[in-house]
């Protein structure tokens, strides 16, 4: 495996493996890898014959009081995740690199972030946009894999990648989760093992209102309250609990009755932990 920490290093091996007719898989990560992130780059190997993962945590994702001097970070550990994963590039990029001196052009989607966690971390999906652009950019892959997990942030940059015309195939990857349901994300690392077990709830939660679309239920209502009050029974703090449409992101009003495609997500807080999950309640 390759490790490059410099832009345009990783540019030109890409570049060369593209000239020899090879096509490469992008799996963009901030790093403190797991299994969620492992199963992405099965996926880039699955559709391009080279992978590469770049690791870089975002400065201009997070809020200013959000967690980006303490996400956590291992390097080691990562590469040799990697390595293990076959991954042909792994890139480390300096911010200077990303964000040169006087950097001063943002990428913005302007509709769907106006919705769920873009409500709650303005700015936020502005960085996201912003740095996978510029990773594009500098990359050029045929295809990139985000995960499910961030329903969002996938549906964001798939509207990015279409409207800005780039020539890249944009993959979903599946949610991975942990014995129990618990969604894997590099924050679990934030709660106590009592906490990761109330956590639970918050797939539960969405389990059971998929169940009750199922079932028949067809209420707003019922459901977002349902959904509330099994992550509030189990000792967490509701962000938001939302049913939406999976495409445009327009939630439904609580009056609203389910009579299409329908989405759910959640944000939680358990303990210093702020996790999301979501489920598709109805094709
Ligand atoms: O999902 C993430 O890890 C990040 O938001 C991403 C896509 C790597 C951009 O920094």
């Amino acid at each position: 495996m390759i490790i490059c920490r410099n832009s345009s290093e990783a540019r030109a091996q890409v570049a060369q493996w593209k000239r020899e007719g090879l096509t490469v898989g992008f799996v963009p990560t901030m790093g403190f890898l797991h299994a969620g992130h492992v199963s992405l780059m099965g996926l880039a190997a699955r559709e391009a014959d080279k992978v590469v993962v770049s690791i870089f945590v975002n400065p201009t994702q997070f809020g200013p009081n959000e967690d980006y001097a303490s996400y956590p970070r291992d390097e080691e550990g990562d590469a040799s995740k990697c390595r293990s994963a076959g991954v042909d590039l792994l890139f480390l990029p300096p911010v200077a690199d990303i964000y040169p001196e006087g950097a001063e052009t943002f990428v913005e989607c302007t509709n769907l972030p106006e919705h769920l966690c873009g409500l709650r971390r303005p700015g936020h999906f502005r960085g996201v946009t912003t740095v996978v652009a510029k990773l594009f950019c500098l990359l050029a892959p045929d295809v990139a894999v985000f995960g499910s997990k961030d329903y969002q942030q996938l549906k964001v940059l798939e509207k990015m990648t279409r409207d800005l015309l780039m020539p890249i195939r944009i993959v979903p990857g599946p949610t991975v989760r942990e014995e129990g349901g618990l969604a894997m994300s590099s924050r679990n690392k934030y709660l106590s093992p009592e906490q990761r077990h109330q956590a639970l709830a918050i797939s539960r939660a969405l389990g059971e209102a998929r169940r009750a679309v199922e079932a028949g239920e067809n209420h707003a209502a019922t459901l977002l309250a349902a959904m509330a009050r099994t992550i509030e029974t189990a000792g967490g703090r509701v962000d938001y609990v939302n049913i939406f449409h999976p495409e445009t992101l327009e939630d439904l009003d609580v009056l609203d009755v389910l009579d299409g495609p329908a989405h759910a997500a959640v944000a939680a807080f358990f303990g210093p932990a702020r996790l999301i999950d979501n489920l598709r309640l109805r094709e």
